[in-house]
């Protein structure tokens, strides 16, 4: 089901996940969504190394509330969490740096609850670096890293006995188009027993100066994140993409509450994709869409929640509403 491939320390294993469905590549998303207007592409090409430590490095800059907002809110509600389930497993999906958990693993060591986590995310070396962190913090911590794509299918996800809490953090959730989410939660819920739990962040609706600025921040990380994909694209499709002859563009889109990620092309320009034997050709001022984050009310993560057989348990949030964490525990 799932093949070991490192075992570098008795408490960290790392395994891929096997896909539950055949998902497209990187070369057939970029035929199918670059190539023509509207052009597009997959966030989840953003996270190779350098990506992922650029994210992290997002989290940290001033406009970027995100980050700092659910951090203090996992703080608080950790114990409550923590004393109420006593989770046997904590999988956490998207987990990063896995840097906001840590409160439950605290929290865990204090309540001498030993649960095992399970990080799944696409970028073995963060999942690898970040294990080798938690080990060295926790010494009764056993961490399964899962590498894998979330979006091909949770079935061959390792079924531990015990309860398990799930974790979907950092407002990842958004980054999915409506039906993707619910199809995604509703995947989620199906291998769920009754007395696990998923725990979900999702970011709120706020003033749009907010928004913007936590996206186009002043040092210009989220700037060099976004152009970090075409270096992505140079490598594995040995393309020539000039990043200087593109600009990072976020907006926020107030109809549909969403921000919106865009490269811009800064002038005219041919591209070369040697792997795919063809060239992208952009006008100055054409725009590729790499990512969307969607952006909640209560009511609306509620309802998504409810659509994908979800009861919300409980509901924390800070004085300010910038974001929110739904316990929710799967509906009879
Ligand atoms: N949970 C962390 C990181 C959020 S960034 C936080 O809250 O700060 C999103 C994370 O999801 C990254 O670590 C990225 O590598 C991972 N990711 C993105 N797309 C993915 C996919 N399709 N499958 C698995 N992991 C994915
Ligand atoms: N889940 C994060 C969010 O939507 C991801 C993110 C934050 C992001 N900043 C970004 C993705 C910049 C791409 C570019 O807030």
């Amino acid at each position: 089901m799932i093949q070991d491939r490192t075992q570098q320390h008795a408490r960290l294993s790392c395994r891929a996940v096997r896909p539950a469905r055949i998902l497209p590549g990187l070369v057939e998303d970029v035929q199918q969504g670059l190539l023509e207007p509207p052009r597009s592409l997959s966030p989840k090409y953003f996270y190779d190394e350098r990506g992922s430590q650029l994210f992290d490095a997002i989290c940290d800059t001033p406009e970027y509330y995100v980050t700092r907002t659910e951090d203090a809110l996992l703080l608080g509600c950790a114990a409550d969490l923590i004393e109420g389930l006593r989770p046997a497993h904590i999988i956490e999906f998207g987990s990063g740096a896995s840097r906001k958990t840590r409160h439950l693993f605290d929290q865990c060591a204090t309540a001498g609850n030993t649960a095992v986590y399970w990080p799944f995310d696409v970028c073995e070396e963060m999942l690898l670096h970040s294990g080798r962190h938690l080990l060295h913090r926790y010494d009764w911590l056993q961490v399964n890293a899962l590498v894998g794509d979330y979006l091909a299918g949770l079935r061959h996800l390792p079924r531990p006995g015990g309860q398990c809490l799930y974790l979907f953090l950092g407002g990842t959730i958004g980054n999915f188009l409506p039906e993707e989410a619910l199809a995604f939660l509703r995947e989620v819920r199906s291998g769920m027993g009754p007395g696990d739990r998923l725990l979900l962040g999702a970011d709120r609706v706020k003033a749009p100066e907010i928004l913007h600025a936590a996206y186009n921040d002043r040092a210009g990380i989220t700037a060099e994140f976004n152009l970090n994909l075409l270096q992505v694209l140079n490598r594995e499709l040995e393309a020539d993409f000039d990043p200087d002859a593109f600009r990072h563009e976020a907006i926020y889109n107030l109809d549909a509450s969403r921000i919106e990620m865009y490269l811009v092309s800064r002038r005219d320009q041919a591209v070369a994709l040697a792997r795919l034997d063809k060239v992208l050709k952009l006008e100055s001022g054409e725009r590729i869409l790499t990512e969307i984050s969607r952006k909640f009310t209560p009511g609306s993560l509620t309802d998504l929640l409810t659509a994908a057989g979800f009861a919300v348990e409980r509901h924390f949030q800070p004085d300010n509403g910038f974001f929110s964490l739904m316990l929710a525990a799967p509906a009879e």
